[in-house]
């Protein structure tokens, strides 16, 4: 069993729920810098053992996993800071918010000899893991093309005052989900291009940033792929647009994972059509609070794996190199919003000496 601490306690309140149900860690620590919100889920969770200061937690020698779930652009430093105290390091997705970084944290995690997982839960969904298995077991033969979209009504999301800071970004914050989902069926993006605007609802709320993106990508083979997103703004009732879906269309079958209503669609080699939903005792693992937008199931599930990759010593994917990568490709997306051409990712990584 794993000793962990989990910081910043918005999203972590799932992180929580995931390691307190987890057989495989003991929560030790949790830290939030306002003290309201960590007595908040110390009632919640009836869990007394929290700071405001993460120094104590890096200084808790007891502890082997951090688990990061700050703002984005704080990523960097606070992995810097667990990888420097030798832990063990979960961070939310998008690992990182500028390739800036990365060289360093690179190097920091290779000098330690500590893993470094990102926490694409998306990845970790059973609608995307029953696709997964399908696309490896071979049900749609090989994949021509990837199509993703995550489209979210994030209008209550603007309350934080983070999300209207310059550093604020729709791009990492919703794409980097249906974008790790094109690296993780076409790992080598060679070319990217894509429009983005910010809607009247952004900039009424005062957003900085695009909250609205479509893209496409080109394959160093020569594949295609592409990914969409709209934040502010309503969607369509989750029966008929999934607001995040992963399409796989192949040689011989085509499937689709959809986020809301766990739903997968499969036309297998052998024609056969498919419509797979999950009942009560997986719906209850993966929303145990209100509504359907927290993760605690996706966060144990990828918890339970990082735990496993831990003690049996392999790599637990994504993992910083994967991690840096998309960061890349994310970066190269931003370029493409700014200067309206195709961007190369090996522009972006020579820029960082990567
Ligand atoms: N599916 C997912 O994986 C998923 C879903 C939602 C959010 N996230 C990610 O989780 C991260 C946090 O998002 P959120 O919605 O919880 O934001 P949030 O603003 O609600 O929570 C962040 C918390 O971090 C705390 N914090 C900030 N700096 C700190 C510091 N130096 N020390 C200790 N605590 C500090 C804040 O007080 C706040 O409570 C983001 O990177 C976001 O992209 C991931």
């Amino acid at each position: 069993m794993l000793t962990i601490g989990i910081l910043g306690l918005g999203e972590g309140r799932s992180t929580m729920s995931a390691a307190l149900n987890s057989k495989k860690y003991k929560l030790k620590l949790v830290c939030d810098r306002n003290e309201t919100v960590c007595q908040q889920r110390a009632k919640e969770f009836d869990f007394p053992y929290y700071t405001t200061d993460y120094q104590v937690m890096l200084d808790d020698k007891d502890i082997d996993v951090i688990a990061i779930y700050t703002p984005d652009h704080l990523h960097a430093s606070h992995i810097k800071q667990a990888l420097l105290h030798n832990k063990h390091v979960v961070c939310t997705k998008p690992f990182i918010d500028n390739l800036a970084d990365a060289a360093e944290l690179l190097e920091l995690a290779a000098r330690t000899g500590k893993k470094v997982f990102v926490g694409q839960s998306s990845r970790f969904f059973e609608p995307y893991k029953k696709q997964r298995a399908d696309f490896s077991a071979g049900v749609i033969g090989e994949l021509i093309t990837v199509e993703s979209h995550y489209n979210a009504d994030h209008r209550w999301f603007l309350e934080k005052k983070w999300a209207l800071e310059d550093s604020f970004k729709w791009l990492y914050g919703g794409l980097s989900h249906p974008v790790d989902f094109i690296r993780w069926y076409l790992p080598d993006i060679e070319e990217v291009m894509g429009y983005g605007m910010i809607s009247s609802n952004g900039l009424k709320a005062g957003l900085r940033n695009e909250d609205t993106m479509h893209f496409i990508f080109r394959a160093t083979d020569g594949r295609i792929a592409r990914v969409s997103g709209a934040y502010t703004g309503p969607i369509q009732p989750a029966s008929r647009e999934s607001g995040m879906s992963c399409i796989l269309r192949g040689t011989e079958g085509a499937s689709q994972a959809d986020y809301h209503e766990l739903r997968y669609a499969v036309t297998t080699s052998a024609g056969e059509e498919k419509i797979i939903t999950w009942g009560d005792a997986t719906l209850k693992h993966y929303f145990r609070f209100e509504g359907q937008s927290h993760h605690a199931g996706e966060y144990q599930n990828y918890l339970e794996y990082f735990a496993d990759s831990i003690e049996q010593d392999w790599v637990a994917y994504p993992d910083i190199r994967e991690g840096i990568g998309t960061v890349a490709l994310l970066q190269a997306m931003d370029k493409s919003l700014k200067t309206r051409v195709p961007v190369k990712i090996k522009e972006i990584l020579d820029v960082y000496g990567l």
